[in-house]
């Protein structure tokens, strides 16, 4: 058991993680839980705190792009096209991985996930280190991410000495994950960097592969970012008349249920789906605590963030059924 601090000191976060242990860190999109990448014991901890199931592989995160060369075997010109529009930023590269990425990082796999997050405590914490942070969401398996320090303190609180407090995370959801093929991309997970932006910067055709039975990136399982309180994603007019007479709470792009819910939280009321994706997760928590029968959320217009976001709910949504 450990005291849980929270702070602002890069030192301390150093000091830890150089002496195995783990810390969570801010990050662009979410809070992450990170150890010494290259530390198999570290890393093994990272998997035992979350609870996670060693089959699914952890992102390497290094301060910029000449890092990239030390850890994947070879750097395709559609990735470095992709580094160079997109990072620092919320965006993860599948490469073939070299000799000293530990196995258990990659969970087996040859190819390694890579990273540059856009934070500047992390940042600089990273260029103070000697080796790359393995780092999954900051949250128990199976949880909604965290997007705050206090967040992270819910869920780990007791199981780490410290959390970076980094303020809220920016974009609010997982980075895009994407892989290379020849001339094609491929995106395993949405997040930050929609496809539009990927195919723009590249001149590459991208594919879609997000669920499948066998995910090749478990992130891609659907009974990911789950509330505990059963979830609904559709039309909240319709669903609050399917569901007349529970204690409902409504997630909503801009437009107000207050009247006809139990709780609502209005992501944007401005309509903008940016500050709408960066609060989704924080409704998802703050919903959950709220002795609700059920969630309903709202579709998004699916393009851009916005399947990313209608993403994460659909996750949630499988779980609840
Ligand atoms: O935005 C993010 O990506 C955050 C912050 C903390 O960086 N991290 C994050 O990590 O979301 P995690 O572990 O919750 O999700 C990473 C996803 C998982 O679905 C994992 O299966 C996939 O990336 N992944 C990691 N390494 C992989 C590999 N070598 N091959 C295939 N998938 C991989
Ligand atoms: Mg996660």
């Amino acid at each position: 058991m450990f005291t849980t601090d929270i702070g602002t000191d890069t030192a301390r976060a150093k000091h830890y993680l150089e002496h195995g242990e783990l810390v969570a860190i801010p990050t662009e999109t979410v809070y992450g839980l990170a150890a010494n990448g290259l530390d198999a014991s570290a890393v093994a901890s990272i998997y035992r705190v979350k609870n996670r199931p060693q089959f699914n592989p952890l992102i390497l995160h290094v301060a910029n792009e000449v890092q990239f060369s030390k850890w994947a075997k070879q750097i395709p010109s559609h990735c470095r096209s992709l580094i160079k529009a997109f990072t620092p930023g919320p965006i993860t590269f599948l490469l073939d991985k070299s000799e000293q990425v530990p196995d258990l990082v990659t969970a087996g796999s040859k190819r390694v996930a890579l990273r540059i997050p856009d934070h500047a405590l992390t940042l600089g914490l990273l260029a103070q280190l000697e080796f790359p942070l393995a780092a999954p969401s900051a949250n128990p398996s199976g949880y909604v991410s965290p997007v705050t320090a206090l967040h992270v303190k819910e869920g780990l609180d007791g199981k780490i000495p410290y959390i970076l407090d980094g303020g809220t995370c920016k974009v609010g959801l997982e980075s895009t994950i994407v892989s290379f093929d020849n001339n094609l991309i491929r995106i395993h997970r949405l997040g930050g960097i929609s496809e539009k932006d990927i195919q723009h910067a590249t001149g590459a055709n991208t594919e879609l592969s997000l669920a499948h039975d066998q995910p090749e990136s478990p992130g891609q399982l659907k009974s990911h970012y789950a509330t505990s309180t059963p979830l609904l994603v559709g039309d909240i007019s319709q669903m609050l008349t399917q569901h007349h007479g529970k204690r409902i709470g409504v997630i909503s792009f801009y437009r107000d249920y207050n009247q006809v819910s139990t709780v609502n939280y209005v992501l944007s009321p401005q309509g903008d789906v940016t500050e709408a994706a960066s609060s989704l997760f924080s409704a998802m928590r703050e919903l959950d605590r709220s002795q609700l029968d059920i969630i309903l959320a709202e579709s998004f217009p699916d393009e851009g963030l916005g399947k990313a976001i209608n993403d994460r709910l659909n996750r949630a949504a499988f779980s609840a059924q």
